[in-house]
C-alpha cells in the first residue's frame, strides 16, 4: 500500500500530464465542438470544450480516494447551448458589470448591450462564452484562441485572446488569459466555474479563507460605489477561514443587495504578482482548493441566482448556493471608475495574466 503510495508520488512528479481530444457535438450553427481531457498522474482531470473554452469538468480524488467532479455543468453540450449562468466557461471581453452598458474611452462614448437590469454583464448578449475557440494541444496544456471583432458586443478593436489550461504535477488547473488589441479597449477576462468540492446539495458548509482585508461595495444594481470598505467587522471578512453559511443570511444591506456574496474582494498583495488569494475546504470530502492568481480582485459569488429551474450533471438540479464561484478578475465596472485598476488595453500591447487552481486533499 505504501510502496503503492510512493510509486504514484514520484511517478506525479516525473511523468508530465497528458491530452486527448474527443468530438462534443455542435452548435445549432453547425459547428463542430471538441472536448480536450488533461490528466495527471497525482489524479486530477479536467476536461475543456472549445466552446467557450469551458471547463466542463475537474475530477480530483475525496480523502477516501474516490474521484469526483467538483464542478456545476452539464452532462453534454446541449446544456451549455441554453441560456445558462455561464458555468464553467470563460467570461469576456468584459467580466461582470459596467454601468448603463457604456463607458468612455480616449473621449469618445462606447454603448454596449444591456443584459443585466440597466448594466451590461459578462461581455454582453453573446460573449466569449458563447464562441467556438480555436484549440490547439501541447503536451499538458491546450491552448484556446478566440480573436474578437473590431464592435464585437460594442467594444472598440479587434482583441486576439488567448487562454491556456495547463495541468501540472501539483495537481492544479493553470489558467494563462492573453489578449492583444490592435486599438485601445477594455478588457476583463476571468473564468465562471461554480465549485462544490463535497457534492452535497449546497456549498453552505464549506470553509472560505480569502486573503482580503477590503471589498467594494456595491449599489442596488451590484455596481460598486467607488469606497474600498474594511472587511473588519462586516459578513465579508474571511480572512480567517469562516464557513459559507456563517453570516451569509445577516442582516446587512450589501448582503441584502448581493442575495448573499456576490462582491469584488480587494485582494492583498501586489497585482501582477502570482500569488494565494483564496482557499476553500469542504471538511465533509476533505478536498482543499487553494487559489493563486496576479488579478487585483475576486468576485466571491455564492451562487444567488441559482433557484433549481435548471437541470446539471446526473440530473441534479442546480438549486440556490449549489455551487461557488471564485472569479479572478479585475474590479466591476472599472472603465467607470478611475480610482480603480484600469482595465485598458492599450494598442499593440498585451495583457496577460495567470490564475491558478490546486486541489489537494486533507486526512
Ligand atoms: C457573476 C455576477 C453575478 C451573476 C453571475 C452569473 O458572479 O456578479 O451577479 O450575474 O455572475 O449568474
Amino acid at each position: 500500500m505504501l510502496r503503492t503510495a510512493l510509486l504514484l508520488f514520484a511517478l506525479a512528479l516525473v511523468l508530465p500530464g497528458a491530452v486527448k481530444k474527443d468530438p462534443f457535438g455542435r452548435t445549432p450553427a453547425g459547428e463542430a465542438v471538441d472536448i480536450y481531457t488533461l490528466s495527471n498522474a497525482a489524479g486530477l482531470e479536467a476536461r475543456v470544450m472549445t466552446y467557450g473554452a469551458t471547463v466542463v469538468s475537474l475530477k480530483s480524488p475525496d480523502k477516501a480516494g474516490k474521484k469526483a467532479d467538483v464542478l456545476l455543468g452539464f452532462d453534454s453540450l446541449d446544456g451549455y447551448l441554453k441560456e445558462q449562468p455561464y458555468m464553467g466557461a470563460i467570461v469576456g471581453r468584459y467580466g461582470n458589470r459596467i454601468a448603463k452598458g457604456q463607458f468612455a474611452l480616449n473621449g469618445k462614448t462606447y454603448k454596449l448591450a444591456v443584459n443585466n437590469g440597466p448594466n451590461a454583464l459578462h461581455g454582453g448578449l453573446r460573449g466569449f462564452d458563447k464562441r467556438v475557440w480555436a484549440a490547439e494541444a501541447k503536451a499538458d496544456s491546450v491552448v484556446f484562441k478566440y480573436s474578437s471583432a473590431n464592435g464585437e458586443e460594442g467594444y472598440p478593436g479587434k482583441l486576439d485572446v488567448t487562454v491556456t489550461y495547463t495541468i501540472t504535477n501539483s495537481s492544479e488547473l493553470r489558467i494563462d488569459y492573453r489578449a492583444l488589441a490592435d486599438q485601445d479597449t477594455v478588457a476583463n477576462l476571468t473564468n465562471h466555474a461554480y465549485f462544490n468540492l463535497s457534492g452535497e446539495p449546497t456549498i453552505l458548509n464549506h470553509l472560505v479563507q480569502l486573503e482580503a482585508d477590503r471589498f467594494t461595495p456595491v449599489d442596488s444594481n451590484l455596481i460598486p460605489t467607488g469606497e474600498i470598505r474594511s472587511v473588519a467587522g462586516t459578513p465579508f471578512d474571511f480572512r480567517r477561514e469562516t464557513t459559507v453559511g456563517t453570516n451569509i443570511n445577516a442582516k446587512d444591506e450589501q448582503i441584502t443587495f448581493g442575495k448573499g456574496y456576490d462582491h469584488n474582494w480587494v485582494l492583498n498583495g501586489t497585482p501582477g504578482t502570482l500569488r494565494k488569494i483564496a482557499t476553500v475546504y469542504s471538511p465533509q470530502s476533505g478536498r482543499l482548493l487553494t487559489v493563486s492568481t496576479t488579478e487585483p480582485g475576486v468576485q466571491f459569488y455564492t451562487g444567488n441566482f441559482l433557484d433549481g429551474s435548471l437541470t446539471g450533471k446526473s440530473g441534479r438540479k442546480y438549486i440556490q448556493r449549489s455551487g461557488l464561484c471564485l472569479e479572478t478578475q479585475h474590479y466591476p465596472n472599472s472603465p467607470n471608475q478611475p480610482t480603480f485598476p484600469s482595465t485598458v488595453v492599450k494598442k499593440g500591447v498585451p495583457m496577460t495574466s495567470t490564475t491558478v487552481w490546486q486541489l489537494k486533499m486533507l486526512p
